[in-house]
């Protein structure tokens, strides 16, 4: 899958060139395998212009609260992106981690809504700079892969994205990509666990660099940020994969 991932970016008349533009830039074919992240407050526009347009783009939400049983100021739920059109959620992002400082048992709690409400998980996880200089990075993956197993999901994609390389323009090299989604991808190969869809990459993804890293084993997507907001730059990025020779 190819989630364009908008972050905290947009307007209304941005979301409908975007969606109108990928309508004829991608086939149908294409489309279903891409999913939309605009701001949640966006998604019924969106969902509208999906709709009116005839596309096949998938809609997910950047993030849900999960549903707990008292008030809560400002918390969106899963059932809620679920009746706005989402199939997917965004779980883990390091700048939710970070910022809103989330920790694992509120991801747990985001994980169990989602999955109850039938919403897909795209549950990101990756090592700062620090843990990777230290040689840390599969032993920190490990540990955040952890709480997946503490959850009854049903269908979820791996999203590794190494918090240096994102928005930074910085991409992580083609052997250590190989080497992290290999050993991801064998932790979840065969395992009972719901729906494993694979591992995707994300961290400055561009159409300059999406051929290459499409083109590497156990690479099984993308998730775009800054790159996904214009349609055609974001149509390369989905075409490139077509240029593949086995
Ligand atoms: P970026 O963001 O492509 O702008 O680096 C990716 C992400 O954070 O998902």
């Amino acid at each position: 899958m190819y989630v364009a991932n908008w972050k905290m970016n947009g307007s209304l008349p941005k979301i409908e060139t975007w969606l109108k533009g990928i309508g004829k830039s991608l086939d149908k074919s294409l489309q279903k395998e891409c999913v939309f992240c605009p701001p949640s407050c966006y998604l019924f526009q969106a969902a509208e212009i999906i709709k009116n347009e005839k596309l096949k783009i998938l809609l997910g939400a950047q993030d849900i609260d999960p549903n707990y049983k008292k008030p809560l100021t400002g918390g969106i739920n899963a059932s809620m992106m679920k009746e706005l059109g989402c199939d997917y959620v965004i779980i883990g992002h390091s700048e939710r981690r970070q910022v809103f400082k989330e920790k694992n048992t509120l991801l747990i709690d985001k994980l169990k809504s989602a999955s109850e409400q039938g919403l897909k998980i795209i549950f990101c996880i990756g090592e700062s700079l620090e843990q990777k200089q230290a040689n840390q990075t599969f032993s920190i993956i490990q540990k955040q892969l952890e709480i997946i197993n503490k959850v009854d999901l049903k269908e979820f994609i791996i999203a590794y994205e190494p918090i240096w390389a994102i928005g930074s323009g910085q991409i992580a090299q083609p052997s250590y990509i190989t080497d992290i989604h290999n050993k991801i991808t064998n932790l979840f190969k065969g395992s009972s666990k719901g729906t494993f869809q694979g591992v995707s990459y994300g961290g400055s993804v561009d159409s300059s660099t999406s051929k290459k890293i499409l083109a590497l084993k156990d690479v099984a997507g993308l998730l775009i940020g800054s790159a996904s907001l214009q349609y055609q730059e974001f149509s390369n990025i989905v075409l490139s994969k077509s240029s593949i020779k086995d």
